[in-house]
């Protein structure tokens, strides 16, 4: 029989379409169980600063196909020193919050696993971030919203770019990841994407210059990942300009509007899954896990692994790119 009454669920970091879904799933399936539930504003800022609510089931309502999250989200700096989280287990106590589930990427599961171990609170983390670069599950929540997103934009950046004969340079986010650049390519025909995790094994850029970008079309896209590693879209560009002005270079950045929109449905069911499966980890007195869905199926990622290990891009999706864009 578990001990846990009562939860806190929170978001934190950047935000990311499905995390309404993953809050609704975590409140609803914890209410189901007799388990309290107090929703948590800010992250954990929130947490230091007492900004809690107890949920019913009607504070989810309406609300699994929106963007963003209902319980707003913040990168806590306070949270990062002793003292901050001294003061966040204060305010559990004081609620009698038995456990948290918190809902963010990679910064925020740290801030969990930190504070879950100095303090003995069972936390289960649910991999929300559209980078995707958590270790353990094949998709985060938010991931395939984002890359959803990037297609729209590339779609309608390619009109242009036909029409004009231009090469343009789409700087999609991503953190340091590829995935949503790889995938993204692929999915909108992309000639190329380039990815920070082989930045330092191949000059990616000067490869696609030797090869003339595509011979047999006169518009290229290519997709860069945000990274200091691959220079982004600006200094790409900028290198092409000055080494081949015959090339009419263009860069989109997407930016933000990757973070918005309404989750698609994979989103909101992977959200739903994980979100339950929270409660379910909970109830049999896991700890210090992240939820994952591995080839479809509920996984337990322990927060070592999953913050520590790289997660690594599938190589063979390199290879796909580059044959199919001749
Ligand atoms: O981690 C999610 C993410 O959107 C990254 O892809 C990006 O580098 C970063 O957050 C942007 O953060 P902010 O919203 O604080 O500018």
């Amino acid at each position: 029989m578990s001990t846990i009454k009562s939860i806190g669920i929170l978001t934190s970091g950047g935000d990311a379409p499905g995390m309404n879904a993953a809050i609704r799933a975590v409140t609803r399936a914890a209410i189901y169980a007799g388990i309290k539930v107090y929703g948590i504003y800010h992250g954990y800022r929130g947490l230091i600063a007492d900004e809690i609510e107890e949920f019913s089931t009607q504070n989810v309502s309406n609300i699994i196909q929106r963007g963003g999250t209902i319980l707003k989200t913040a990168r806590c700096k306070e949270f990062q020193t002793e003292e901050g989280r001294r003061q966040a287990y204060e305010t559990l106590r004081r609620y009698k919050i038995d456990a948290l589930v918190v809902i963010g990427g990679d910064g925020s599961l740290t801030g969990a696993r930190i504070f879950g171990n100095e303090f003995s609170v069972p936390i289960v983390g649910l991999p929300g971030t559209i980078d995707n670069d958590l270790y353990g599950t094949d998709c985060t929540i938010g991931y395939d919203t984002a890359l959803n997103t990037i297609l729209e934009c590339v779609d309608k950046i390619r009109d242009t770019a036909t029409s004009h004969e231009r090469l343009f340079f789409i700087e999609v986010m991503g953190r340091d990841a590829g995935f949503l650049a790889l995938n993204g390519a692929i999915a909108s025909g992309a000639e190329a994407a380039i990815i920070p995790e082989i930045s330092t094994e191949v000059d990616q850029l000067g490869e696609l210059i030797k090869a003339g970008f595509r011979k047999s079309k006169n518009s290229s896209i290519v997709l860069v990942a945000e990274s200091p590693v691959t220079g982004g879209a600006m200094a790409l560009a900028e290198r092409v300009k000055n080494e081949y002005p015959e090339y009419d270079v263009r860069v989109t950045i997407l930016g933000h509007l990757q973070r918005g929109g309404r989750p698609t449905a994979y989103d909101r069911i992977l959200a739903s899954r994980m979100g339950a499966a929270a409660i379910d980890a909970l109830l049999d007195d896991q700890r210090n896990v992240m939820i994952g869905v591995k080839n479809d199926e509920i996984v337990y990622v322990p927060f070592s692994k999953a913050i520590k290990n790289e997660k690594p891009i599938n190589r063979n999706l390199l290879d796909t790119l580059h044959r199919l864009s001749i």
